[in-house]
């Protein structure tokens, strides 16, 4: 995805902004979105005081991409969001993507992110004249930035080097950057003692993925479960499974304080086999060891522009804990569920233990389009049997197991009412295993965005549909099998903005 390619807002666009009811057609109602407005990347993600700070790339004149300034949302407990005034508003340049981290006076936040110089060509278009990194220092906590005079602090000529890693490394003593030179699918280290003079150190890449431009590198330590061995995750926003889709692609392995030396992994390995999952970046300063907790924006540069949403455009993901795994082909990155932030929005469960269908379905007593589910089935091999919701004549988003092909799939063939992009219908999947006895499926549906966790987050599928407002209906199904529930429970999930 080339940066000039995106049409920009104009003002009067801008200035037919909506009202922020937060309940009109689409909107998800336990997924942070902005009250109106675009919104793209999550930026800057930081816990400081007992405050979650989610920055992200914000539009505030209009719901197209264009004007790009860093948003500003916090929350106490990942779930419950207020919005607050923009943090680093857009000057002659815009405020592309980055992160934050914490000054050694444990009370200053720095920023670290691209000041994007662009122009515009003969036909009026965007174009890119410059990106280079700058940095800004916040002494309230969070709320607002100021740019340090020697702005921009690290410029290499290049039309397509963004969104800055900042970390301090307590071993090297040295402030860290990681920048990703993006049609080169490569990321640049870089070291510095005061954050003004950056000396580049090493370059990771291109592997795994190189099908799109690489974007929003993000690099952290985990300890496995066992606290004995601690890796290094590379996280680079580019291609997907399916090529011409965007994805978060990632590699694990040691880092010396000075290069990243990736484990000989299958890659590309991906964090999420969905279309809508992209940009995903980690809270920093949590203090925990073996989990990082990422949020990512559910939309892609591919058709977000034309999705039938009109006061506001852009969501984010639910926070998701990764973790690492030792499995028998070397380590791997999955995502817990988010039951645990979540649960204080659960209404009663509905459900049944043990049930076999064959040819057949069930329907709970109650319509939703804001819910939880959690299937956990077994099945000797045909058919297709999971979960069918966003129901009516016309439209259907349909989460299910293709027993003869291994697969768990999200389909969204029909799950738009208006088919807005020809790219946008379709399926995606991921492989099943075959030495899984019982198959659980974690889904998060709310409104349009839907979250698919398959064997606890061994495997990710996240998608936006857009469905009227009479599909409604939900139905666990079997077809052209027997199937086994052994477990099924279903449950409304309230409003975070009542
Ligand atoms: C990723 C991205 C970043 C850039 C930002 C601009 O979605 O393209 O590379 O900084 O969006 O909004």
């Amino acid at each position: 995805m080339e940066t000039i390619s995106r049409t920009s807002t104009s003002q009067s666009e801008a200035n037919a902004s909506g009202k922020t009811t937060r309940a009109e057609l689409h909107r998800p109602q336990y997924h942070f979105t902005p009250g109106k407005h675009w919104m793209n990347d999550p930026n800057g993600l930081i816990m400081f005081n007992g405050m979650y700070h989610l920055y992200y790339q914000y539009n505030p004149h209009g719901n197209q991409w264009g004007h790009m300034s860093w948003g500003h949302a916090t929350s106490s407990d990942l779930v419950h969001w207020e919005e607050q005034a923009v943090a680093i508003s857009e000057k002659e340049y815009m405020i592309f993507s980055g992160t934050t981290a914490l000054a050694s006076d444990k009370q200053t936040l720095i920023a670290a992110f691209t000041s994007f110089d662009h122009g515009l060509n003969a036909k009026g278009e965007l174009i890119a004249k410059a990106q280079h990194q700058s940095i800004a220092k916040s002494n309230d906590g969070g709320y607002s930035y100021q740019e340090i005079a020697t702005n921009p602090v690290l410029d290499i000529g290049s039309k397509e080097f963004r969104d800055p890693k900042l970390f301090f490394d307590d071993k090297t003593q040295k402030w860290n950057m990681l920048v990703s030179l993006s049609t080169e699918r490569k990321i640049a280290f870089y070291h510095s003692e005061d954050l003004e003079k950056w000396k580049k150190v090493s370059e990771f890449g291109p592997l795994g993925n190189i099908d799109m431009v690489w974007e929003c590198p993000d690099f952290f330590e985990l300890q496995l479960h066992d606290n004995t061995t601690t890796k290094w995750i590379l996280t680079v926003s580019a291609g997907h499974p399916q090529n011409g889709y965007l994805g978060v692609q990632y590699f694990i392995g040691d880092f010396d304080g000075t290069r990243f030396v990736p484990d000989k992994l299958p890659y590309p390995l991906y964090l999420d086999h969905g279309k809508d999952f992209y940009a995903g970046i980690t809270f920093a300063n949590t203090g925990r060891k073996n989990y990082a907790t990422m949020m990512a924006w559910v939309g892609s540069h591919i058709y977000s522009a034309d999705t039938p949403t009109d006061v506001w455009k852009g969501a984010m993901s639910l926070p998701r804990d990764l973790f690492l795994t030792a499995t028998k082909g070397g380590y791997r990155l999955q995502s817990k569920p988010p039951h645990s932030y979540l649960a204080s929005l659960y209404e009663k469960p509905w459900g049944r233990k043990g049930l076999q269908l064959y040819n057949g379905m069930v329907e709970p007593p109650f319509k939703s389009k804001s819910f939880m589910a959690r299937l956990l089935l077994k099945n000797k091999g045909s058919g297709t049997a999971g979960i069918k919701f966003h129901r009516s004549e016309e439209c259907e988003t349909v989460v299910g197991v293709d027993f003869a092909n291994n697969e768990v799939f999200l389909d969204r063939t029909k799950g738009a009412t208006k088919i807005f992009d020809p790219k946008f219908p379709g399926k995606d999947f991921v492989p099943t295993d075959a030495s899984w006895q019982t198959l659980q499926i974690d889904l998060f549906v709310d409104h349009s965005v839907v979250e698919v966790f398959v064997q606890k987050g061994e495997y990710c599928i996240t998608n936006l549909v857009f469905p009227d407002e009479n599909c409604n209906t939900i139905k666990l199904f079997s077809e052209g099998g027997m199937t086994f529930f052994e477990e099924f429970e279903i449950r409304n999930i309230k409003s975070i903005w009542k």
